[in-house]
């Protein structure tokens, strides 16, 4: 991707600019004429938010000056949104093709219970307001050609991704494409359930494609424990509780397909077991939306930001990411969930624990040198004791 200060046209402006504007940034003077028009960083305005389900909202937003809209369908983009005067960063899939709706972005929040960033976006942003945004990435895409038989196993908000591959297929064929494509979405009850219309008429125009939704509160969770069924769907009639429904019971040709999976964590560790148990890991792609931080217990301490020249003092559950975009450190993020890596900066002295599994890294000895720092991944990891990283 190209980058903004690569970008000819921004590069011209910029240098125009600066001739009339010295000794103010020329940032400063496109921004009051248009605050899109932003050569040091992408921004995006937010064009509409709609009600999508009960506490979910689709969100469109027109990027600003620097965005090639080269995504491809399954990455997601970092969404930084002002709240209380601080810039608060999340990841969203894109749920639409690329240079879809008039070149704008469009994401689908789902509010979560006490959610920080995500009720505000869905319940509080304004048309108009103005974010920030991070390039397009991620793995969580499907390959050219597609393969013969295709799996999607979704729930909750993780038909986001599924949903722009779907369309971007859609696009791609037209009507009565013979991919053989099987989607089986989870959500508690109807009124929760995310783009149930679209996915039922998608399913009609593609004589290939079928669609499974299912209701956890009527249906009971799909069953990802291995090994097959006998008897299905099985109902556990000894306690009169709902039938129990496994992957065998509705998609019994799971093995022969290529699987694209993305929902809560507990589901993805189900499925990442029964895929394993049949020997089939290379067959299945997973998109995990948080990472579970509660395995290490960090001291807390100061981080020193060496080249920001900030120090600040945080405790042990805030990430060095979180405490860096805190004091105002431009910090390089990408998934913000230890994946990815685009977060890793140089440790120079002292230690930060990995807020995953409690691992300690530590820089060796006193008086560290250049050479002495190691790598650590900043969203992932907190300050145990004083530590001094290289931002
Ligand atoms: C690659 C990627 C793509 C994503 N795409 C989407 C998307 O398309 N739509 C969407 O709604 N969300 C998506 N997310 C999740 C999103 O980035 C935020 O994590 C989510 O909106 C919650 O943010 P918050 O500030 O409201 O929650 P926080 O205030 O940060 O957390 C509130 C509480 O919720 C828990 N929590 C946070 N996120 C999750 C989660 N995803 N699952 C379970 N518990 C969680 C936290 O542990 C905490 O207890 C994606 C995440 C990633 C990494
Ligand atoms: S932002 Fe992806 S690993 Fe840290």
């Amino acid at each position: 991707m190209t980058a903004i200060g690569d970008w000819p046209l921004a590069r011209r402006v910029r240098a125009a600019a600066t001739r009339f504007t010295t000794p103010l940034l020329p940032d400063d003077y496109l921004t009051l004429f248009n605050p899109l028009w932003s050569v040091r960083e992408l921004r995006g305005r937010v064009v509409s938010v709609t009600p999508e389900a009960e506490d979910a909202a689709t969100l469109v937003v027109e990027p600003g000056w620097g965005w090639t809209f080269e995504h491809t369908a399954g990455q997601y983009i970092g969404i930084g949104v002002e709240i209380e005067g601080r810039f608060h960063w999340r990841s969203y899939s894109l749920t639409t093709p690329p240079a879809r709706d008039g070149r704008r972005l469009v994401v689908t929040v789902r509010a979560m219970p006490e959610g920080f960033a995500s009720r505000h976006l869905v319940h509080g942003i304004a048309p108009g307001t103005i974010v920030r945004l991070a390039p397009p990435q991620g793995e969580f895409v499907l390959p050219d050609p597609l393969p013969g038989k295709v799996l999607m196993l979704t729930a909750g908000s993780g038909i986001t991704p599924i949903m722009a591959m779907l369309r971007t297929l859609d696009r791609r064929h037209g009507a009565g494409s013979l991919a053989d494509v099987t989607v089986v979405h989870s959500a508690p009850d109807a009124e929760r359930a995310l783009f149930a219309d679209e996915l039922e008429l998608l399913a009609r125009r593609h004589p290939g494609w079928r669609v499974v939704q299912r209701h956890t509160a009527t249906d009971g969770r799909l069953e990802l424990a291995p090994g097959p069924r006998e008897g299905s769907p099985r109902a556990d009639r000894a306690t009169g509780s709902s039938p129990r429904v496994g992957l065998d019971d509705v998609v019994p040709d799971w093995r022969e397909r290529r699987t694209w999976a993305c929902g809560p964590a507990a589901m993805l560790d189900d499925a990442e077991k029964l895929w394993a148990d049949a020997g089939l890991t290379e067959a299945l792609h997973l998109e995990r939306f948080s990472a579970d931080l509660s395995g290490g217990e960090a001291e807390g301490g100061t981080i020193t930001f060496a080249r920001s020249g900030k120090t600040v003092e945080v405790d042990g559950a805030t990430t060095v990411l979180a405490a860096g975009e805190d004091a105002g450190i431009p910090m390089p993020f990408g998934c913000r969930m230890g994946i990815c890596h685009t977060c890793v900066a140089p440790l120079r002295t002292g230690a930060v624990r990995d807020l995953r599994d409690g691992t300690e890294h530590r820089v060796a000895g006193e008086g560290a040198t250049d050479s002495s720092h190691i790598a650590v991944q900043t969203c992932v990891t907190a300050a145990a004791g004083d530590c001094v990283i290289d931002l």
